[in-house]
């Protein structure tokens, strides 16, 4: 190395670790936008669920799983209003729940449905609802019970404890993992019960033990299993549900490290951010790069691209680097990001006018385009909340590689100042 390249990799260095980032962004209106279209449109039980984490994580942090610490319990004043939308959400289904599993008692789903997963997926707003004692006489503890009785005791599950995706026969979708896994480790979390969230990760190992293809190096299939009386088995490797098997993950990895199993758990952790990796790894070698958006199925270029599993996949990148300091993704992620986010002189370039995210798959017709997709504003919800989290812990690894921070920058550049006095 000469003298001037010495000082040059230094510099480049210190630049790549301590100058901000420049980045597209939405503004408060934009997100206000995809904020109110995620309110108008969620109805299904999963979009119900998903929205209300979507919030947690957007709008009220400190009561979401990736703030690390198990909630308060009571809510603090400037956060009630921010707030309200997610109990709205748990009330709702909660005072429904007699008529909609008309008055049985005991195990039940938060809403009659014919999938066993999807209900599950509100479930950690109800327990919240009960953690924070709305004091509105509604029972969410025994709602989110019989919840998680149903669970165990009346959905179909595999010889090996894997628990069905459908009430009336046994089927394993990727789905799934963003639905239950992350209800039995916050039940787990807010009840102090360590062998729900030994259960949460181990229905995840098994969901992985079915779904991964190692033929197609690691992508997760979509729906395997079932008699395709009801819903046709999909061998192929759906995008969304690869991001939903990521991002359930992360969920259960996040709820873990916040509870006082964290590092009892430290093997489960580590197999839970090595299969959101492995996921990862898997999907980005597939990104259409001209467009830096995914097929709907990830390694089937005669699919349409999908806007809707690039942002919930993208949003997991920024997940795993806040919780693991996996950085690999990152630069892809943020590729992602900036493109789904990006403007030109009309306006925002992957959003119709009143703010839809497009081009999205059809959430009730997986296998077709469609638009105004409610779980798709969710993603962008997710996407913007985990980006902004990632920026303000200091935008880790935005190369890709292990990001230093400034001080140990400020220390190389010294270092490399020197050595580069030492050569002629
Ligand atoms: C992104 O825009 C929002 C306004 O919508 C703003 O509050 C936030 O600070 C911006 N984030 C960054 C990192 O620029
Ligand atoms: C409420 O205030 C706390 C403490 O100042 C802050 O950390 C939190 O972000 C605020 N929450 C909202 C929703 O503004
Ligand atoms: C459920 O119980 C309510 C209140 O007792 C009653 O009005 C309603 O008819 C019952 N519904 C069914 C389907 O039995
Ligand atoms: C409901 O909240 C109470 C009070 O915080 C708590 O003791 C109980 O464990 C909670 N139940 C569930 C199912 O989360
Ligand atoms: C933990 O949860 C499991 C599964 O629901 C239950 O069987 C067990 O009794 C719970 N343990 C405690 C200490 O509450
Ligand atoms: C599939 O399973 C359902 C529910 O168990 C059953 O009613 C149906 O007859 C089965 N269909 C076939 C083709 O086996
Ligand atoms: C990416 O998608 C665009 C638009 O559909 C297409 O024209 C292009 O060929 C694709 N690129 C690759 C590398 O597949
Ligand atoms: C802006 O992007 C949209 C969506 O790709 C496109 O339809 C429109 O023609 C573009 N407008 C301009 C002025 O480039």
């Amino acid at each position: 190395m000469t003298k001037s390249h010495a000082l040059t990799v230094a510099l480049c260095l210190f630049a790549f670790n301590v100058l901000p980032i420049s980045a597209q962004n939405l503004t408060e209106d934009q997100t206000s936008n995809v904020i109110s279209r995620l309110a108008q449109s969620a109805m299904h039980p999963w979009e119900l669920g998903t929205r209300a984490q979507a919030l947690l994580e957007h709008d009220v942090r400190q009561f979401s799983v990736f703030s690390l610490t198990i909630p308060p319990s009571s809510i603090p004043s400037n956060t009630t209003s921010a707030i309200a939308p997610v109990f709205s959400i748990a009330t709702g289904v909660v005072k429904n729940r007699a008529e909609s599993n008309v008055n049985i008692t005991g195990p039940q789903p938060l809403v009659a449905d014919s999938s066993a997963g999807d209900p599950a997926s509100i479930g950690p707003a109800v327990l919240l609802a009960n953690w924070t004692n709305l004091g509105d006489g509604v029972d969410y503890a025994g709602a989110a019970l019989d919840q998680l009785n149903f669970l165990y005791d009346k959905v179909p599950h595999t010889s090996d404890g894997a628990i069905s995706h459908r009430t009336d026969v046994l089927q394993l979708w990727s789905d799934f993992v963003y639905m239950v896994p992350p209800f039995l480790a916050y039940y787990g979390l807010l009840t102090n019960n360590q062998t729900l969230l030994t259960d949460a990760y181990t229905q995840i190992s098994l969901y992985r033990k079915y779904l991964r293809d190692t033929t197609a190096n690691n992508l997760w299939e979509h729906i395997v299993l079932g008699n395709g009386s009801e819903v046709a088995n999909d061998p192929g490797h759906w995008s969304t549900g690869n991001a939903w098997a990521a991002a359930g993950m992360l969920r259960v990895l996040a709820t873990i490290q916040a509870s006082p199993f964290s590092s009892d758990m430290s093997s489960q952790r580590n197999d839970l951010a090595n299969w959101v990796s492995e996921i990862h790894d898997a999907m980005y070698p597939h990104l259409n790069t001209t467009t830096n958006l995914f097929y709907n199925y990830a390694d089937d270029m005669s699919t349409f691209l999908d806007a809707a599993s690039t942002a919930l996949l993208a949003s997991t990148v920024y997940r795993l680097s806040l919780l693991r300091s996996v950085h690999t993704h990152l630069p892809t992620a943020e590729k992602c990001r900036k493109t789904l986010f990006s403007s030109n002189s009309s306006g925002l370039v992957h959003f119709s006018s009143d703010g839809w995210l497009t081009p999205v798959v059809n959430p009730d017709s997986f296998g077709n385009e469609g638009s105004d997709s409610p779980e798709s504003e969710a993603f962008v919800v997710e996407l913007q909340a985990a980006w902004t989290d990632w920026v303000n812990a200091g935008s880790q690894g935005a190369n890709g590689a292990l990001r230093l921070g400034p001080v140990n920058s400020f220390i190389i550049l010294v270092a490399a100042l020197f050595m580069s006095m030492l050569l002629v």
